[in-house]
């Protein structure tokens, strides 16, 4: 089974915290009708995310649940909960959304939930992957869409894109082309997902119903 356009379209949430260009290039995938989904709320906990201006222009409803609203973590993300479920998702994606979740909130969303992080994970795991890229003499970086798990940016991966880091590099040239392939490879996964091409099944990842090995697939332009 390689499309299944026909199923129902898939009821997606967004949690964002800042610009939004991974949002922005979700968007532009279900505008033209790329992914079988709709985006039925984007949430940011932060006021002034730019990704709530993309929504406001894409006429997708936005709010914010404000993490310093609340006095603990299992509060905020009770909140969040109440939120993400009234639109019954049949997937959250995380799109640079930058706060860490109880274990009750993965394991609600588990199987369901992808995450986009600026690395080959395993490598570089937290932030300043970029910096942290460069110090450590690698010859290539990238970025990767994985399943979200209690493990901090440990979860099963689903689609990774490599770049060759180049002698004349810096954190920010290497984070503009990280970027760059972010924005090809979340959209893709977004894609098979509302496809039913991309699963977790049983902890291990599987693109039409075959399980892909431990890096994901592998993105080439
Ligand atoms: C991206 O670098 C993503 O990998 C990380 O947060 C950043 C979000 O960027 N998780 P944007 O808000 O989508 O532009």
């Amino acid at each position: 089974m390689t499309s299944t356009m026909t199923s129902a379209a898939k009821r997606i949430v967004v949690l964002i915290s800042g610009s939004g260009s991974n949002l922005q290039a979700i968007i532009d995938a279900v505008n033209a009708q790329r992914i079988n989904g709709n985006i039925q709320m984007v949430i940011s906990n932060k006021d002034d995310a730019y990704g709530l201006e993309r929504a406001r222009q894409a006429d997708i409803p936005g709010c914010v649940i404000r993490h310093t609203d609340y006095s603990d973590r299992d509060s905020f993300d009770q909140a969040l909960i109440a939120e993400i479920d009234s639109h019954s998702p049949d997937l959250v994606i995380l799109a640079g959304f930058m706060r860490i979740f109880t274990p009750e909130f993965v394991n609600r969303y588990s199987d369901r939930m992808l995450n986009i992080h600026p690395s080959l994970l395993p490598k570089f795991k937290g932030l300043n992957t970029h910096q942290r890229a460069l110090d450590d003499a690698e010859a290539q970086h990238g970025c990767t869409v994985h399943f979200v798990t209690e493990e901090l940016d440990g979860g099963p991966l689903a689609i990774q894109a490599a770049i060759d880091i180049l002698p004349e590099d810096n954190a920010s040239t290497l984070q503009q082309r990280v970027h760059r392939q972010e924005h090809n490879i979340y959209p893709l996964a977004v894609e098979w997902f509302c496809n039913d091409r991309l699963q977790l099944i049983s902890g291990q990842v599987q693109l039409d119903g075959i399980s892909l090995d431990s890096q994901g697939y592998q993105y080439t332009e």
